[in-house]
């Protein structure tokens, strides 16, 4: 949510500075910015809209001299929380006399307190952001020093923050802080970057320094220091990003969405690979930092999430009843933590998220611990704040994930939870030969994954029929409810049509009201215990004159029979199934949105990170 850009090198900082918000759009698109220091001025250049509208407007009012010369700059790509999204609110904003520009993800809570108090003092403020309220209060303190000006304003806010601050006083400097919103600073060889996150990094440098909440650095082209908000230094040390900069390019693809459906055989390779013990009939989750007996013990599985990473756990939470016959339950991140949800020692909690930086999930993260559960994660960007937080965890190896719409996190994420639940199962509940059979189904998934994505173009074919509709209903039962849950999400994102999904019994509760002849009803039916009765809950459908789009196992002609339309999965275990067949309604919302003409990689409201509660 926002990303954050700063450089100092030696020259070019305004064209390092747009490359690097490119690279950071997926996290927030509304409106861009950027500040550079020149001849001890600040200059600032603001576009609404998408950083290529910054791009333009940079090129047309700045000089190409000044492109090459600056060397010192911060730049912002936005996702609106305070003030719609106009040039006004963009950021960099300023402080009183100029000298001072900041960006800012996060969000200032007090900052109604600290405006009015400011307005008190002379202040005049031009935008409704609350990060203007910042540049100001830094302003406000400054006495020369910006470290200690950015230090005494930052002690003085409440709420969450990752900053990048210049002064065109002090040009060799950026001074960065974070609380709740990340900061990673990149060291290269006689130049520094920042940013909110790697990806705007990698193409610099591999030597990174993740800052931790209320650290406060001063970065030069040359060094980095970095201390707390109290001005004691502290030791981070400088991590390798083991980041390819081709990770986060299109490589082909006419949309990162679509490159990251195609990833995930290699991606759930990755997230398998050296995983599976197919020997004991296990897995080897070395990150969960439980020992066999401790596992024995557990009481329940609680998982934590938002969005896809939710619908993820809701799956997990059949694997962990069926494989494992352990208590398992989902909780939406942003209910656990204003609820008083029950814990003790006994209780496992799993906060699952891709972007490890979602704000919710980490506040339940934290309530977790505090109440004395045993907490670990499920994370795919490595050194992220709930992978960091948590200590103990087990990462997706996905590879970056850019488009706003997850695709390979939630297989992965399944395909992790599916071993865990093996790994408690074969702790409390099956034979190793029982433990082999799941074992096996899941060595497998990169290649059931594969037999899907080489359906691509006749899934194409299949979309240009659900084109023209503007509603519709998904629909399954077990563990393909939340399957038809993510396939509504994915359409509803990508294409803007209204797309609900449902539990197939609870259609007839309610929805079904509003079905229509030819209303399209996408009904997840693969085999499984609950197969018959999706198909009984199509006919109902069917008897309404619903169009209905059938995720079907290969071979069944029962379910093909009662489809308009149908795409077939390989046959499966029924929870391993759970991941070709969302593929298949990966490929499927891809290709209506695209047909729909849809900025598939960056859908209007949205953000890949969402930073804020
Ligand atoms: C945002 C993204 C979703 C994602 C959700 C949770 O809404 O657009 O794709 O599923 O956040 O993110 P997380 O990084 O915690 O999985």
């Amino acid at each position: 949510m926002c990303g954050i850009v700063g450089y100092l090198g030696k020259a070019n900082a305004a064209s390092v500075l747009i490359s690097g918000l490119k690279r950071l759009e997926y996290r927030g698109y509304d409106s861009a910015g950027l500040a550079l220091i020149d001849n001890e001025q600040i200059l600032v250049s603001k576009a609404a809209g998408k950083v290529a509208n910054l791009n333009e407007r940079a090129h047309t009012n700045w000089d190409p001299e000044l492109f090459e010369r600056a060397a010192t700059g911060i730049a912002h790509t936005r996702w609106a929380t305070h003030g719609p999204p106009t040039e006004v609110n963009a950021h960099p904003h300023l402080d009183q006399t100029g000298d001072i520009a900041l960006v800012h993800n996060g969000i200032i809570e007090n900052y109604r307190a600290l405006r009015a108090r400011l307005e008190g003092k002379g202040h005049h403020f031009a935008s409704e952001t609350d990060t203007e309220v910042l540049a100001h209060l830094i302003g406000d303190c400054d006495n020369g020093d910006l470290f200690q000006a950015v230090c005494d304003a930052l002690s003085q806010v409440e709420g969450t923050f990752g900053v990048a601050v210049i002064s065109s006083r002090e040009p060799d400097k950026i001074i960065t802080a974070r609380r709740g919103s990340p900061i990673v600073i990149g060291i290269g060889d006689g130049e520094a970057i920042i940013a909110s996150d790697a990806s705007a990094i990698v193409a610099h440098t591999q030597r990174v320094i993740y800052l931790d909440d209320n650290d406060i650095a001063i970065v030069t082209a040359d060094s980095v220091d970095v201390r707390d908000l109290n001005n004691i230094p502290v030791t981070r040390e400088i991590a390798e990003l083991g980041l390819d900069a081709g990770a986060t390019e299109k490589g082909g693809f006419e949309h990162f969405m679509l490159k990251e459906i195609h990833e995930q055989p290699e991606a759930l390779s990755n997230a398998i690979r050296g995983r599976l013990d197919l020997h004991l009939g296990s897995s080897v989750l070395a990150g969960m930092g439980t020992s066999q007996r401790e596992l024995a013990e557990l009481g329940r599985v609680v998982m934590v999430a938002c969005g896809t990473s939710l619908h993820a756990s809701m799956v997990g939470e059949y694997a962990f009843e069926d494989l494992a016959d352990i208590h398992a339950e989902v909780q939406q991140a942003a209910e656990f933590r204003y609820r008083n949800p029950i814990l003790g020692n006994r209780d496992f909690v799993i906060a699952i998220s891709q972007s490890g930086e979602t704000a919710d999930t980490l506040a339940a993260v934290k309530e977790a611990q505090q109440k004395g559960a045993f907490v670990m994660s499920l994370v795919n960007v490595v050194g992220s704040t709930i992978a960091r937080e948590t200590g103990r965890g087990v990462y997706l190896h996905a590879g970056p994930e850019i488009s706003v719409a997850s695709t390979k996190a939630f297989t992965c994420q399944v395909s992790v939870l599916l071993m865990m639940a093996l790994k408690l199962g074969r702790g409390r509940r099956f034979s190793r030969e029982e433990g082999l059979k799941i074992a096996r189904e899941i060595e497998i998934i990169p290649e059931l994954v594969a037999q899907v994505i080489r359906k691509n173009d006749l899934i194409a074919e299949i979309a240009e029929g659900y084109v023209k509709d503007e509603h519709a209903f998904f629909i399954g039962r077990g563990p393909m409810y939340p399957v038809a849950l993510e396939g509504a999400l994915k359409l509803k994102e990508i294409s803007y049509i209204h797309a609900e999904g449902y539990h197939a019994a609870e259609l007839k509760h309610g929805p079904i009201a509003l079905l229509q002849p030819g209303t399209p009803v996408i009904a997840v039916a693969c085999e499984g215990p609950a197969k018959d009765k999706t198909l009984g809950n199509v006919e109902e459908c069917r008897a309404r004159g619903a169009k209905i789009l059938g995720i079907v196992t290969e071979g069944d002609t029962e379910a093909e029979e009662v489809m308009d339309d149908f795409i077939s999965v390989p046959r499966a275990h029924p929870l391993v199934a759970t991941i070709p067949a969302v593929v298949a309604l990966q490929l499927f919302s891809y290709h209506v949105a695209r047909l729909r003409g849809c900025e598939i990689d960056q859908p209007r409201n949205l953000a890949k990170s969402v930073t804020v509660e």
